[in-house]
């Protein structure tokens, strides 16, 4: 049984996976740091009847994500599939006192957080020369987004992190999945005050998910609508992008 562990999985996608991929027979690790709600999620993955680790860790914190992932080896065996999923959002809306703590931590969490969880797995993959690292990163990481400056920039960097590793790891028997979600209904995206576009709720979105890491696919966007506006985002000429942009912003 393939052991799948998600960081992040106290809540929104990471929890949905979690039950998603535990349907499909997977054993399941969770780390995130609210226990309590990681505890709800492991007995609704365990209702599924696989076994099911939690590990409670910050993972802007290194040593604490390596000791969690360490924790779940040693219940679970070997992580087969490590789910990079925990992440913020961090707005920026006051631009002249720009908030350094928030734009910081946006970094350590969706940057670091998912390298500190790399780093936990990826020697023991290559011993094996076996296992698959899954990034949940955006769509927003093709472009700078209204009020979403640090966001934006933090997503850009994990997913070019996660293809560099993809051509590093060619040679090996590691596979590395970027996913480019839209928008999807957790607490992250209860909180905007905007329009948003082809809103998935997140059953199905976990669905698609695990369509595409079973599959072991390099690259996933969805939804399908996504996938086009950031094939679009990603040849438009900067004047066409900043004229889209201010009318979206202006709504
Ligand atoms: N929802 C969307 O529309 C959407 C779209 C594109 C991409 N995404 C990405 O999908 C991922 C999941 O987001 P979501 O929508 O499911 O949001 P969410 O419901 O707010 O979940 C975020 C998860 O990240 C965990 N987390 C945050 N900081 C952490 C830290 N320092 N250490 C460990 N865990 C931490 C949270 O757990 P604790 O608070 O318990 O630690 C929580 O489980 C994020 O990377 C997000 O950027 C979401």
């Amino acid at each position: 049984m393939p052991v799948v562990a998600i960081t992040g999985a106290s809540s929104g996608l990471g929890a949905h996976l979690a039950e998603e991929m535990a349907r499909r027979g997977h054993s399941l690790g969770l780390v995130a740091r609210r226990v309590d709600q990681l505890e709800a999620v492991r007995a609704r993955v365990a209702a599924h009847g696989v076994p099911v680790a939690v590990a409670p860790a910050d993972v802007t914190d290194p040593a604490a994500t390596k000791a969690a992932f360490a924790a779940l080896e040693a219940e679970l065996g070997p992580i087969d599939v490590l789910v990079a999923n925990a992440g913020v959002l961090g707005p920026m809306r006051d631009l002249r006192h720009l908030d350094l703590d928030s734009i910081r931590r946006t970094f350590e969490i969706n940057v670091f957080g998912a390298i500190h969880a790399v780093d936990a797995v990826l020697p023991g993959m290559l011993d094996r020369d076996s296992g698959h690292l899954v990034v949940i990163s955006s769509v927003a990481a093709n472009r700078g987004l209204p009020k979403s400056a640090p966001y934006s920039a933090s997503k850009a960097a994990i997913s070019i992190f996660w293809e560099g590793l993809r051509v590093d790891l060619h040679r090996t028997g590691i596979t590395c999945t970027t996913v480019h979600p839209g928008f999807v209904e957790t607490a992250m995206t209860a909180k905007n005050d905007f329009p948003m576009p082809f809103l998935m709720n997140a059953d199905r979105a976990a669905r698609l998910m695990a369509d595409a890491i079973e599959a072991k696919r390099r690259t996933l966007t969805y939804p399908w609508q996504m996938r086009w506006l950031e094939r679009l985002m990603k040849v438009a000429p900067p004047v066409v992008f900043d004229h889209v942009m201010r009318s979206v912003d202006k709504r």
